[in-house]
C-alpha cells in the first residue's frame, strides 16, 4: 500500500471494504450501516459515497456525504484504513475541492468529542466547531459540530 493517489465514486463492488472498516472495533467512533441501507443509499442520487486510492488503485479508505438542502452538504462518515499516515487529509482535500467545485457553499459534521484526532484533521481543513449536543442513543457522549465554509 503507498499514500493517497486519488479519489473515485463507490459503487456496490465496494461493500465489501466498506462494511469491513465499519465493522473494525478499531473504528469505535463511528455508526454504521447495515448492506442493504449501504445498498440503498448507493442508488440515491443524494448520497455520495467515495473511495481513496492508491497509484495501484487499491482502496485506502471511504467517505460518504449527504446533501442537506440547497449548496450543504451533511459529511456523514469518513474511514481510512490505516490511519496517521496522512491518507485522511490528502482524501479529505479531494472531497472538499469536489464538492466546492460543484458549487456547494458549506460541509459539517459532528464528531465524537472524544476523537482527538478526528477532531484535530477536521480542524487542520478549515472545519469551525459551532455548537454541540449529546449523542440520542447515549446522553454521556458529547458530539462536537463542526463547519466548512467554502469560498
Ligand atoms: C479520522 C481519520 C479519517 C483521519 O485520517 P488519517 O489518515 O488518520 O489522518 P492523517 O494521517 O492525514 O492526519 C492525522 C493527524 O492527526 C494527528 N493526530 C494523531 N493522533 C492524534 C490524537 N490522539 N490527538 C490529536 N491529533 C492526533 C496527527 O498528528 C496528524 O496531524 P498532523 O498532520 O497535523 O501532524 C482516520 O484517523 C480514521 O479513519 N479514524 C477512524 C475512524 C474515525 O474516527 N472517523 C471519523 C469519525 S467522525
Amino acid at each position: 500500500m503507498s499514500g493517497f493517489e486519488r479519489l473515485r465514486k463507490a459503487t456496490p463492488d465496494d461493500l465489501g471494504f466498506i462494511l469491513a472498516l465499519e465493522a473494525n472495533p478499531a473504528n469505535e467512533y463511528v455508526h454504521s450501516y447495515s448492506e442493504v441501507q449501504h445498498s440503498a443509499n448507493l442508488e440515491k442520487g443524494t448520497v455520495h459515497y467515495f473511495i481513496a486510492e492508491d497509484k495501484t488503485g487499491e482502496p485506502l479508505g471511504f467517505a460518504i456525504l449527504f446533501d442537506d438542502g440547497p449548496g450543504r452538504i451533511e459529511w456523514r462518515r469518513i474511514i481510512v484504513d490505516a490511519p496517521g499516515m496522512g491518507v485522511g487529509q490528502k482524501f479529505m482535500r479531494a472531497v472538499i475541492d469536489y464538492f466546492r467545485e460543484s458549487g456547494v457553499k458549506s460541509i459539517w459534521l459532528d464528531v465524537y468529542e472524544i476523537n482527538a484526532r478526528a477532531r484535530h484533521v477536521y480542524r487542520a481543513m478549515g472545519f469551525k466547531e459551532t455548537g454541540q449536543r449529546p449523542l440520542a442513543s447515549n446522553s454521556d457522549i458529547t458530539l462536537m459540530i463542526m463547519e466548512l465554509t467554502l469560498v
